[in-house]
């Protein structure tokens, strides 16, 4: 990333790199080589910039922050390694994922050990109500997967996925710039602002995620076009255009539980990246991003604060 919101933090981002590597020798040395891949896979990064550029806002003490940040990355680590076990996917980030080289047994190991780790450094900021909201977010993060995997479908209802996706990545962005704020000397009101701005920002980062899956290119996205759609998760995208084409046949098809690959998904998937679906969509998450920026509009006005408008603007703006 060059934008100069990740330059203002990218020293301390390779430092809160180096926390998650650290040595822990008690362990078996495959569980750090596994975190030295995964970490050395790349990322954006996203949680943990958001969380400094907010502790830096509020004027955090700096090394509560720092292991809130390497917390935060290290649970969306953990829960991407399950995921990809769960759905599995065969790339991410453009390289082999953990569960083509390992067992499943052994991928799902290596998934809780990145939790461990992320509980510990949670743990290090000495905060009970920190890591009470992080257990809360871990919680509501599985139960979103357990919903998705058991009745979300071939169902295009709206309210299913604003549940969908605030489980699965609002409430991290949310826990983060929340413990942001929890470890800076603020009053209420401010925890309260960030609250809101974390959610936003995160309910806009999905959407545009979701958008991604139809318009990337497999190369950069590092994973196939739709992917969500042919699984059957209907998202932001295809619920627009379904209620813009109710007589859509391939969409029907999706819809009552068929979601086969072939000619059908494949004509469907065009449709829908040709249709103004994608804008509307588009539409939507900046409007999640413009109330995410009113919620701090009254806070400190700073680089910190300029920086964390210019990463909203990228959440949206992003390619990949
Ligand atoms: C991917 O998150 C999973 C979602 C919750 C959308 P990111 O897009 O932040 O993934 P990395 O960390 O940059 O690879
Ligand atoms: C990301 O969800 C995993 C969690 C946040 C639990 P997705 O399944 O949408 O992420 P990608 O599309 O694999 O990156
Ligand atoms: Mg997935
Ligand atoms: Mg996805």
């Amino acid at each position: 990333m060059s934008q100069s919101f990740f330059t203002l933090v990218e020293d301390r981002i390779r430092q809160v790199e180096a926390l998650m590597r650290s040595e822990a020798l008690q362990y078996h040395p495959d569980l750090q080589s596994v975190l030295a891949y995964l970490l050395s896979s790349g990322g954006k990064r996203i949680r943990p910039v958001v969380t400094l550029l907010s502790g830096d806002m509020l004027g955090a003490d700096n090394e509560k922050l720092m292991n809130l940040a390497a917390a935060v990355e290290l649970l969306h680590t953990a829960t991407l390694v399950h995921d990809d076990l769960i759905d599995g996917a065969m790339l991410r980030r453009g390289i082999p994922t953990l569960n083509t080289r390992w067992s499943p047994a052994a991928t799902v190991l290596a998934g809780d050990y990145i939790f461990a780790r992320a509980a510990g450094f949670a743990a290090a900021t000495q905060k009970v109500q920190l890591m009470t909201v992080f257990a809360e977010t871990l919680a509501t993060i599985v139960s979103g997967e357990i919903t998705q995997l058991f009745t979300s479908r071939g169902k295009a209802c709206r309210d299913d996925y604003y549940k969908r996706i605030y489980a699965k990545t609002a409430s991290l962005f949310k826990a983060s710039t929340y413990c942001a704020a929890l470890v800076s000397p603020v009053d209420d009101a401010v925890v309260a602002a960030m609250d809101s701005f974390g959610y936003e920002i995160g309910m806009a980062f999905q959407i545009v995620d979701d958008i991604l899956d139809f318009t990337g290119e497999q190369t950069r996205v590092g994973k196939p076009v739709a992917s969500d759609l042919r699984q059957g998760l209907v998202t932001l995208p295809a619920i627009y255009y379904a209620e813009a084409h109710p007589e859509d046949a391939d969409m029907q098809q999706v819809l009552n539980g068929d979601y086969r690959d072939g000619v059908g998904m494949d004509r469907l998937v065009s449709a829908i990246r040709a249709s103004g679906a994608i804008r509307e969509a588009m539409n939507e998450a900046r409007e999640f991003i413009d109330r995410g920026l009113a919620a701090i509009a009254d806070l400190p006005d700073n680089t910190e604060h300029r920086a964390l408008e210019e990463l909203a603007f990228y959440i949206v703006d992003r390619e990949i």
